[in-house]
């Protein structure tokens, strides 16, 4: 792995990502438009993730986080729900290997604890046995929401002010961004979606705030080092101002800083 060229080795590493997040989307129209059934789409989708996740720590990317099930998607058809489950369990078994090689570290966001236990077993002893890897973090958003985990937050902070350990007037954009997850992670700079669908569909909403957004026309079993390096050519190419003006922003940092 050291020994393989960066593939964005021509990015400026001022303008190259520290945190990319995905919207994995298109795997049941990529099967439709085939004539599959669509969990032939998630098993094809569960290859361009091994693609991707590899790409990522070729270029040397700190965190990806791949939104691979929602909130919302439990209120899919039950067969599709376990046809996922059962993927997700296989997904974590087989690429056991190929992640602690690549010296990836595993974590997840969402309500991981109403996942069946055939994946949170797998899932957590992989998220402990990779836990000092420091190669690259791969966040699995599972079971996750935005709304779910902004809501989740401001209750945990209520209650804190209950309890007399917090003052409400502590509560700033800092403080607010500590008690989220995604806090262990660099801020997210870029956010793809797939499919050619405009929308952030309760991902990352707070971390979304100044995220360069690339949507790409690809479904997602289709998706894969090409349309990544796409993606981050892409997010190369833009000017990040965070509410400054053009001028100021030339000499700031590229990256998002605190609160985020
Ligand atoms: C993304 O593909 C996978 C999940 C949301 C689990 P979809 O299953 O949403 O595929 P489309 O959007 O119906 O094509
Ligand atoms: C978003 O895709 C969720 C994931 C990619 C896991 P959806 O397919 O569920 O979103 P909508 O329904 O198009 O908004
Ligand atoms: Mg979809």
């Amino acid at each position: 792995m050291s020994d393989a060229p960066n593939p964005i080795a021509h990015l400026p590493a001022e303008r190259r990502p520290r945190h990319v997040g995905v919207i994995m989307d298109g795997n049941g129209r990529w099967a439709k438009e085939r004539g599959l059934p669509r969990e032939r789409g998630h098993e094809k989708g569960a290859d361009a993730v091994r693609e991707v996740v590899r790409a990522a720590r070729r270029c040397g990317i700190e965190a990806l986080t791949l939104f691979a099930f929602s909130s919302q998607n439990w209120d899919r058809p039950p067969e599709e729900v376990v046809h996922l489950m059962a993927l997700l369990r296989r997904y974590l078994i087989e690429e056991r290997a190929e992640i602690l090689d690549n010296d990836i570290r595993l974590t997840t966001v969402g309500e991981t604890e109403r996942l069946p236990s055939l994946v949170r077993d797998p899932l957590s002893e992989l998220m402990e046995v990779s836990k000092d890897n420091r190669g690259m973090v791969l966040c699995l958003a599972l079971s996750y929401g935005g709304r779910e985990t902004i809501s989740g937050a401001a209750r945990r902070l209520a209650q804190r002010v209950a309890d007399g350990e917090l003052r409400p007037e502590e509560i700033d954009v800092e403080t607010f961004a500590r008690s989220l997850p995604s806090s262990e992670m660099p801020p997210l700079d870029l956010l793809v979606r797939t499919s050619g669908e405009h929308r952030i569909s309760n991902f990352f909403l707070w971390e979304s705030a100044y995220a360069e957004l690339h949507f790409s026309p690809v479904m997602w079993p289709e998706f894969g080092r090409e349309a990544f390096i796409v993606a981050l050519e892409d997010f190369a190419s833009r000017e990040r101002r965070f509410g400054l003006t053009p001028a100021q922003a030339e000499t700031a940092p590229r990256v998002a800083s605190g609160g985020d």
